[in-house]
């Protein structure tokens, strides 16, 4: 292993060539599939986002609603799998709730998960993709201890989920539609970032031929952490710390500095100059909190947060700059989610890029198993008392 060279967090290494995603940090440049985030963005739908993302090419005419119908025809879930779900305790983690229901997929649909068989992989993908907004919506339901709403078929992927989600409770007319626009939005720039810690680790399990269900089951829990997806939890916690303590916001970004909390929704591995998501995030959230008649008290915090921390040497010496998460919670609280299901929606952004990487690994020329080596630094040889 002397010839090992040793790069903790994979700073410096790529594992894989990838035809999905591209990002270029310095300047704040993402596309996906060669196209800029910021025009899909505008004319673009998270299905169609998802489905460039995963087979590589924008929708042939009548492709997308075929894609589309297939998953309204697979968003439902076997009855003992929603079972199964009601009977995990109803105020644990969705996250953790949604991991643990994703990797029982495998269990219900093993005429899917062979990595070889390529209609499984394809049918895998279908379900996948169909009965995530519905495992999700149904441990929310649960989580306030309401009947879950079974998956209508007569509407599309995003309204499909806030129905199932909000039930009568989701706000109609102008907000609504305004609403579903912005959750619709939020999961397309969410969609692939490529080898992020939860994509590649949705590759490295692949790596084994585990199965897509086990893999992205890893996807889930890798993206629950905080430095990853759960930081959009943690940003909106860390505001409310700020608005029901009082402290200045000099005050906290001292103790930032000291190293006691970290600036959370801040920084990234990738980009040094600003994160493009972030940008299309807080224009979406001015559009929708940023009203005369009701300004939202939380986003104008996280706004004054933003700017106090872009004056100070610390922040801009580092190079860090709001990301994704910083701007997405003050949105969903606004629509109305609790912050705990906040990584669940980044979840369900992020399943086609998921799906995208492990079948773009399995025929990848260069796929071998993902066996990292390391520098051992641990004790020399010794003897085991009594044997020499
Ligand atoms: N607050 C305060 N200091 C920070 C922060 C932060 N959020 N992020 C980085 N730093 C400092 C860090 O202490 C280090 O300083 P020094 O060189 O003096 O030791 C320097 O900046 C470089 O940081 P790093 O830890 O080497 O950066 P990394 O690339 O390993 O970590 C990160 C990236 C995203 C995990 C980190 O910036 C972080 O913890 N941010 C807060 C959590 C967060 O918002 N995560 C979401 C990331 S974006 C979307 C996603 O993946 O979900």
């Amino acid at each position: 292993t002397g010839m090992t060279t040793l790069d903790p967090g994979f700073g410096n290494t790529a594992s894989c060539s990838s035809k999905i995603t591209y990002i270029d940090g310095g300047a704040g440049v993402l596309r996906y599939r060669g196209y800029p985030i910021q025009d899909l963005a505008v004319g673009s739908s998270f299905l169609e986002v998802a489905y460039l993302v995963i087979y590589g090419e924008l929708p042939e005419p009548g492709r997308l609603k075929e894609f589309s119908d297939k998953l309204r025809e697979n968003a439902d879930i076997p009855e003992d799998m929603g079972a199964f779900i009601d009977a995990m305790p109803r105020n644990g983690h969705p996250m953790a709730l949604m991991a643990s229901a994703v990797n029982t997929l495998a269990a219900y649909y093993d005429d899917s998960a062979d990595p070889a068989d390529e209609n499984q992989v394809e049918l895998a993908t279908i379900r996948l993709m169909a009965k995530l907004p519905t495992i999700a919506a149904r441990i929310y339901r649960n989580s306030i201890g309401e009947e879950p709403i079974a998956p209508d078929p007569s509407l599309g992927y995003v309204e499909n989920f806030t129905r199932m989600t909000f039930g009568e409770r989701r706000p109609d007319g102008e907000l609504g539609e305004l609403f579903g626009k912005a959750v619709d939005l939020l999961l397309l720039l969410h969609a692939d970032h490529e080898l992020n810690c939860s994509t590649a680790t949705v590759r490295v399990v692949g790596s084994s031929q585990a199965d897509i269900y086990a893999s992205i089951a890893s996807g889930v829990n890798a993206l629950s952490g905080p430095s990853h997806g759960g930081a959009n939890q943690a940003v909106l916690e860390m505001l409310d710390e700020i608005r029901d303590s009082g402290v200045e916001l000099e005050d906290f970004l001292e103790r930032v500095k000291n190293r006691e909390v970290r600036l959370m929704g801040f920084g990234h591995r990738v980009y040094k100059n600003f994160d493009p998501r972030s940008k299309q995030i807080k224009n979406l959230a001015t559009q929708i909190l940023d009203r005369d008649d009701n300004p939202d008290e939380l986003f104008e915090l996280a706004l004054r947060l933003e700017a106090a921390a872009l004056k100070d040497p610390y922040f801009t010496e580092r190079k860090l700059y709001p990301n994704v998460d910083f701007f997405t919670g003050v949105i969903y609280r606004a629509m109305g989610f609790p912050s705990n299901m906040f990584t669940v929606l980044f979840a369900l952004g992020r399943l086609p890029g998921w799906i995208a990487h492990y079948r773009e690994q399995l025929h990848d020329p260069a796929f071998r198993i993902a066996r990292p080596r390391q520098h051992y630094v641990g004790s020399p040889e010794r003897r085991y008392p009594g044997q020499g």
